[in-house]
């Protein structure tokens, strides 16, 4: 069977991770999550107090840095290290999502970080969640999804996610930090998060995760 790129891209918490990881494994395709990659070059920036107005300090801690994944069987996820260091779960925390949309306008860190995404893809196979993937990562993904929900479920769910890792975090300052990151998110100069005009529209607010997987893996059925 013919191996293809999913791209699943949208606003944040809508979703996207939980869906890719499961079309993922009915497919036996890579799951990359791009959102923790640029989690955790905001670990990295912070941990070296990185200035980003310092172009030079930005390229040097760019060659730094090496991000990879590694399946981890106790959890059943793919996690991500930084250095060789395993990282998920600080990145997950909130003073990371408070910074990591400001890293993530940075020219240098989206060149870097979009050369290691087509890297991973080169063979394809592999479902991709972030905010770029169909517009300037894989513009030529077979299958493109763009998700999207309302606010105050998304900002719900990114509750709910944190409470099962022992975080409590009130819902206000969830919902300002989506907000906050869908604005920086999609108006940076450099791959903003917009829809791609090829991508089929996936609104879950409504829709259990069951169904978004059925969403997307019937899309992806009709292209393999
Ligand atoms: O997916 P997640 O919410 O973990 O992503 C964290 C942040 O990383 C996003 O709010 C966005 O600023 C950035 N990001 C990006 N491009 C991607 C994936 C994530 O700019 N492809």
């Amino acid at each position: 069977m013919k191996k293809i790129v999913i791209a699943l891209d949208g606003y944040s918490s809508c979703g996207k991770s939980t869906t890719a990881k499961l079309v993922a494994a009915a497919l036996g395709y890579a799951y990359i999550d791009t959102g923790a990659m640029y989690r955790a070059v905001t670990l990295y920036f912070l941990q070296h107090h990185v200035s980003l107005t310092n172009q030079k300090e930005i390229k040097e801690a760019l060659e730094h840095i090496e991000i990879d994944f590694h399946y981890n069987p106790k959890t059943g996820r793919n996690e991500v290290f930084l250095n060789g260091l395993n990282v998920e779960d600080e990145i997950r925390k909130m003073y990371i999502s408070n910074q990591v949309s400001e890293v993530s306008v940075v020219p240098e860190v989206r060149r870097a970080m979009v050369a290691q995404q087509q890297k991973m893809g080169r063979k394809r196979g592999v479902v991709m969640d972030g905010r770029d993937i169909g517009t300037a990562v894989f513009p030529d993904a077979e299958v493109k999804i763009f998700m999207t929900a309302d606010v105050e479920t998304r900002a719900k769910r990114r509750q709910d996610e944190l409470l099962e890792k022992k975080q409590l975090v009130n819902l206000d300052e969830i919902r300002e930090n989506l907000q906050k990151r869908d604005h920086i998110d999609s108006t940076r100069k450099e791959s903003p998060l917009r829809r791609a005009e090829d991508a089929h529209l996936l609104d879950t607010s409504h829709m259990t995760i069951d169904e978004q997987v059925e969403f997307v893996m019937e899309k992806v059925t009709s292209n393999i």
